[in-house]
C-alpha cells in the first residue's frame, strides 16, 4: 500500500489470544501467536494511520509507532477496544476465548483432593459482534477472522452476517495448514462484493495486502 492510504484514519486491531484465569496460576486460552494481527496493526502504521492495537499476552514486542495496550481476559479486551473508539477501522484478529469460569478461584486449587475440580463456564462478549452491530460509533469498516476447517467459504460468510461485519478474512486452518505460531497465512476475503483468494503468503504481505484492501474499500465507502 502507499504509505500514505490511511492517513488521518483510525485503526484499531486485536491481537492475540485472551487468558481466561481458573485461579492464579492456570487458565483457559486459544492458540494464537498474535502474529497475523500484530503485522497488520504494523502495517496500517505504515500506511499512515493512527493505530490502538489490543493484545492478548503475546511474546511477540509491541509495533514501533502503535500504541498497544495489553490485556488479558476477553472483558479487559472488549473495555480497553471500547475506549479506543471511535475509528474508521476496526480489525478483530484476536483468538478470543469463548468462555470463561464463572469465578476464579482467589488461591492455587490443590491437585489431590477425591475428585478433579470441575469449571463452571459462562459465555464471553463477542467484541467483533459489539462492534459491527454498534448504532453509534461503529467504524467504517469492520473486519473479522474466521478460522475454519471445514466448509470454509460457507461458514466465514454465515459469521460476516451475523456479526455484522464488512469484511470475513478466511484463514485455512486444517490439518497441515501451519497456521497457527507460523510465519504464513492462506487466506480468502468476504465481503458482499464477492471473494477473492490469495495464495499462500508470509503475514507481514498477508497484512500490508489486507491494509491495502481495507483502504480501497474505505475510499470507495467515502464516495
Ligand atoms: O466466532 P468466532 O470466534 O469463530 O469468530 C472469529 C472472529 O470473531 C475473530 O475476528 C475474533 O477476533 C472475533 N471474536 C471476538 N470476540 C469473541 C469471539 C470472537 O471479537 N468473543
Amino acid at each position: 500500500p502507499s504509505t500514505a492510504a490511511l492517513k488521518g484514519r483510525r485503526v484499531i486491531v486485536t491481537s492475540g489470544p485472551t487468558h481466561e484465569p481458573i485461579d492464579p496460576v492456570r487458565y483457559i486460552g486459544n492458540r494464537s501467536s498474535g502474529k497475523q494481527g500484530h503485522a497488520i496493526a504494523a502495517a496500517a502504521r505504515e500506511a499512515g494511520a493512527e493505530v490502538t492495537l489490543v493484545s492478548g499476552p503475546v511474546a511477540l514486542a509491541d509495533p514501533w509507532g502503535v500504541t498497544t495496550i495489553h490485556v488479558e481476559t476477553a472483558r479487559e479486551m472488549q473495555q480497553a477496544v471500547e475506549q479506543a473508539l471511535p475509528a474508521d477501522i476496526f480489525v478483530g484478529a484476536a483468538a478470543v476465548a469463548d468462555w470463561r469460569v464463572v469465578e476464579a478461584a482467589p488461591e492455587k486449587i490443590k491437585k489431590g483432593a477425591k475428585n478433579p475440580p470441575s469449571l463452571a463456564l459462562v459465555e464471553n462478549p463477542d467484541i467483533l459482534a459489539a462492534i459491527g452491530r454498534r448504532k453509534r460509533d461503529r467504524p467504517a469498516l469492520v473486519a473479522g477472522f474466521a478460522a475454519e476447517t471445514d466448509r470454509l467459504i460457507e461458514h466465514a460468510e454465515a459469521k460476516r452476517l451475523s456479526k455484522g461485519c464488512d469484511i470475513i478474512v478466511a484463514n485455512h486452518v486444517g490439518a497441515g495448514a501451519n497456521v497457527f505460531g507460523g510465519d504464513r497465512n492462506e487466506v480468502t476475503l468476504i465481503s458482499a462484493a464477492g471473494r477473492e483468494s490469495w495464495p499462500n503468503l508470509t503475514k507481514t504481505e498477508v497484512a500490508a495486502r489486507l491494509v491495502a484492501a481495507f483502504a480501497k474499500k474505505l475510499s470507495e465507502a467515502r464516495q
